[in-house]
């Protein structure tokens, strides 16, 4: 009995205690609610920063005549076969055949299923249409299907555009 006496007075003792303690502590803390948050919240969202205009993307045009066929066909065929043939007759693959591409009517060669944004371009393929389609197809043609990151080298875009040009029944001059 003795020993229940005793655990009992500490159990009471520690309530009172803890009692006693949370009464100070609240009358000592004083906890009240600020009239108005600490941090000011600005009224109007800052103004949007106009987004810069898209750089012009220079002319490939003047380039193509100094350009490496031999680096360009080397490039096309790391870069644009896994997708695309260029000889006469070539087949489709994941991307049409590219015969006598330059001044090709876009989305044009016959027994490839194009995507409705490439039929929607409309217009034939120049040399600056090419290079804005190897630059960042998806930004060119909104919705494409030709899932290829681009060629961001200037020198490597015109090095593939003068492969390409002679691969055709009468290829166009240079501009
Ligand atoms: C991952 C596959 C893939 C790769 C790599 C690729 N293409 Fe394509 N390309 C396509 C597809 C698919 C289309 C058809 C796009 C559509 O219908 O939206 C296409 C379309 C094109 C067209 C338009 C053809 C037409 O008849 O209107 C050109 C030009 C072209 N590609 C050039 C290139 C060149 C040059 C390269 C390499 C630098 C390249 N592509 C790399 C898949 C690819």
């Amino acid at each position: 009995m003795a020993n229940f006496n005793t655990v009992a007075g500490c159990i009471l003792a520690s309530a009172l205690f803890a009692m006693v303690v949370g009464k100070v502590s609240n009358a000592v803390v004083h906890p009240h609610k600020l009239d108005k948050p600490a941090l000011a919240v600005a009224d109007e969202a800052p103004t949007a920063v106009a987004a810069a205009p898209a750089a012009e993307l220079a002319p490939i045009g003047p380039q193509l005549a100094g350009a490496n066929v031999e680096a360009g066909k080397a490039l096309f065929q790391k870069q644009c076969f896994t997708c695309h043939t260029a000889d006469k007759g070539g087949a489709n693959k994941v991307g049409p055949n590219l015969w006598d591409i330059v001044g090709r009517k876009k989305a044009s060669h016959a027994g490839f299923s194009y995507s409705s944004a490439m039929q929607a371009k409309g217009g034939d393929w120049t040399y600056e249409d090419i290079n804005h389609m190897i630059l960042k197809p998806t930004a060119f043609v909104k919705g494409t299907k030709m899932a290829f990151a681009g060629l961001a080298k200037e020198k490597d875009r015109a090095n593939v555009i003068a492969y390409l040009r002679p691969l055709a029944d009468t290829p166009k001059p240079l501009p």
